[in-house]
């Protein structure tokens, strides 16, 4: 089965978890495009959808289906995206588009948080074989990036990049072997740096992980 094929099956698989005549969030991404695809078929089911990106935000509201600010909603019972790594902790390395920073506040937001991914983002470790994305401030990148340095950490500007916030993001690499909890906090910490790609602190609730033998939930 192609990669495709998980993430239409994985895709599908969500819409038995998906709240009943509530508001859903939904992430970015490809993973999360074909969810999108798919819930054109139950919006009935929907009250409305809040987007973590401008992309996933455009696809929604060519479907006709309502897209709600997050600042319309009270509740929002369950947030639905993609990863680029999650570990058995359901731990997730997140940020390959560039929209982690709107993604861990939906993820916070929501009551639960179901990740959507196929069998081969499933690490032990995080971070050995991507780049962790960190999110800063266009006047803090020449800061940031000395101080990663410091760090021990190499980081590079992705250039021709803006996030859908405007800013800049530069791509960690070397973060293999860390304390990731250590390096979440430092980050959280650090004046400048809007937000990152590591969700340790706040792990996904449940995993639907793709298969060539099928969805099976991590939980
Ligand atoms: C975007 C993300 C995505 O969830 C992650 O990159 C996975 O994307 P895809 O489903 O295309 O592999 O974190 O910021």
């Amino acid at each position: 089965m192609t990669q495709e094929e998980k993430k239409q099956r994985v895709a599908e698989a969500a819409l038995s978890h998906l709240p009943f005549d509530g508001v859903l969030g939904v992430g970015s991404g490809s993973t999360v495009d074909c969810l999108i695809q798919a819930l054109g078929s139950v919006r009935g089911r929907l009250r409305g959808v809040v987007a973590a990106s401008l992309n996933s935000e455009r696809r929604l509201c060519a479907l006709g289906i309502e897209v709600l600010e997050l600042n319309q909603v009270d509740r929002l019972p369950l947030y639905i995206d993609g990863a680029d790594e999650a570990n058995p902790h359901k731990h997730l390395l997140k940020g390959g588009g560039g929209a982690m920073v709107r993604e861990k506040i939906l993820a916070e937001a929501a009551d639960r948080f179901l990740c959507i991914l196929d069998d081969g983002k499933l690490v032990e470790a995080l971070a050995l074989r991507r780049p962790l994305p960190v999110e800063v401030l266009p006047l803090a990148r020449g800061l940031a990036a000395r101080r990663f340095t410091g760090w021990g950490l190499r980081p590079e500007w992705r250039r021709d990049f803006l996030s859908d916030n405007g800013h800049p993001i530069l791509d960690l690499h070397g973060c293999a072997g860390r304390s990731l909890l250590e390096l979440e906090e430092r980050l959280n910490r650090l004046p400048g740096v809007v937000g990152h790609g590591l969700f340790v602190s706040c792990p996904a609730d449940l995993l639907l992980v793709a298969g060539s033998r099928g969805v099976r939930e991590v939980a």
